[in-house]
């Protein structure tokens, strides 16, 4: 067995990711990856399986360990990789129990570990015996136990939802330019390229395609007139209102969707796009340049004022900081993987070095709109309460009504799968002018 095989490569990329501690954004893009030379339908299999793997694991994990008589070593991580793809297949996949375990078996008898094969057929059909089901309750345990701690603590009664949409298939959503073309001619075009699709009731811009495509299909997408991005990442631009010459920081800008946007809604204005990641900000231009639009672009550490600031200060920053990513587990399975309880209290102290020294840039009289990700209260609500009381000049500004998300005692936050959108939160910040 080899390259050929869905199945094969999906372990070869959770092995990547095990062992490697990369992300599966890192591994599908990579030259390894890309130089596989299966149909796009197996390709397609190999990524379901690895996704699968990831937003499962957690509850595929110890139902494994619980059938065995004792834990997999370290060296057979293969075999137990192997094993919950079967289960994967068997419970979430719901494939025919038959190929679920015929395939899972010649996956195992490949890795030509004698034991292995027998273990594999005797797991799947125990499973299948003892008709083993996936339910609500089950699923809300997808996740590690400091992450389902956390949610429910921060919210109580509707953690049980939020931990249940985390879990979900996204929606692929796209981002109109609307400036140059109306959503409801560009839903028709959709239409004419057999790709159905409808307007999201709570963000003007954004469509909602009924499934996926691959965006070489979408009609407008090389002319920049289509954009991929979650509803809720489309707000941002509405609420940061940026005057025509106004001179704009986004802060943490790379791969570039908001800053595509600010410049499509408001073509007028003077933007730097900053960003610590040189390989992000490759993909910014990429992405700008399709838009037709520019930007000044900086590599730099944000909270290092010392090493971009030129001295002139801005109108307008948008700092859409580094976060746990928590409310996008749902795109990103590979976060309840990868993220470890003590990246928590790191991330929060970067995210308050880097919004201190933006906050000096800002020009008095200037905005600042905050964003994560983020569903965690410490990085989002908590986080601005702190900022308030470091800087007496910083008022907070109130989000306009909305229908989207709710608002809390600072900015307004998007739970996971709130009207289908990815878990976000904002909050707008103005610098008092004292003069
Ligand atoms: C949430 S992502 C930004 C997404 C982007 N605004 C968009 O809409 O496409 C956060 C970004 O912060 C960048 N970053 C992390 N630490 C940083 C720092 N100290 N200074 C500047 N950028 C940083 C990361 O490289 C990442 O690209």
């Amino acid at each position: 067995m080899n390259a050929d095989n869905p199945r094969w490569i999906a372990l070869q990329v959770m092995l990547k990711l095990f062992e490697q501690g990369r992300s599966l954004d890192d591994i599908f893009n990579s030259d390894w990856f890309r130089s596989l030379t299966v149909s796009r339908r197996d390709l397609g299999l190999s990524r379901e399986l690895a996704y699968g793997l990831c937003r499962w694991h957690h509850v595929l994990s110890p139902m494994l360990k619980h059938r065995l008589q004792k834990p997999v070593r370290a060296r057979d991580r293969d075999i137990e990789i192997i094993l919950m793809m079967g289960l994967y297949q068997l419970l979430i996949m719901k494939t025919e129990a038959h190929a679920a375990v015929n395939e899972t078996v010649k996956l195992a008898q490949a890795q030509k570990k004698k034991w292995a094969s027998g273990l594999v057929n005797a797991v799947l059909r125990n499973v299948i015996r003892e008709e083993v089901v996936c339910d609500d309750k089950l699923q809300a345990r997808a996740y590690p136990d400091w992450m389902i701690a956390r949610i429910e603590a921060d919210w109580g009664d509707q953690a049980g939802e939020v931990l249940l949409w985390g879990n979900q298939r996204p929606p692929m959503t796209l981002r109109v330019d609307s400036e140059h073309c109306d959503v409801e001619e560009m839903i028709a075009k959709l239409a004419d390229q057999g790709i159905g699709a409808s307007q999201h009731a709570q963000v003007e811009t954004a469509i909602v395609l009924e499934s996926p495509c691959d965006v070489t299909r979408l009609p407008g997408f090389e002319a920049g007139l289509l954009s991929v991005q979650d509803a809720a990442a489309q707000i941002a631009a509405s609420l940061l209102v940026c005057d025509s010459g106004a001179r704009v920081l986004d802060a943490c800008a790379a791969p570039g969707g908001k800053t595509a946007h600010l410049l499509q809604r408001y073509p007028n204005i003077d933007v730097d796009a900053l960003d610590s990641s040189e390989t992000r900000l490759e993909r910014l231009r990429q992405n700008l340049r399709r838009v037709g639009h520019s930007a000044r672009i900086l590599v730099a550490d944000a909270a290092d004022l010392d090493s971009w600031f030129g001295g002139s200060r801005y109108d307008c920053i948008l700092a859409d900081l580094p976060c746990s990513a928590s409310g996008v587990m749902r795109r990103h399975p590979d976060i309840k993987l990868l993220r470890r309880e003590s990246d928590i209290m790191p991330l929060l102290a970067q995210q308050r070095k880097i919004v201190d020294a933006l906050w000096s840039v800002l020009k008095p009289g200037g905005k600042m709109l905050y964003s994560t990700c983020s569903v965690f209260k410490d990085e989002n609500e908590v986080q601005i309460a702190g900022f308030l009381e470091r800087h007496a000049d910083a008022a907070e500004i109130t989000l306009p009504r909305a229908d989207w998300g709710e608002p809390r005692p600072h900015g307004r936050q998007v739970l996971t799968g709130s009207h289908n959108m990815d878990g976000f939160y904002y909050a707008l910040l103005s610098r008092i002018d004292s003069r």
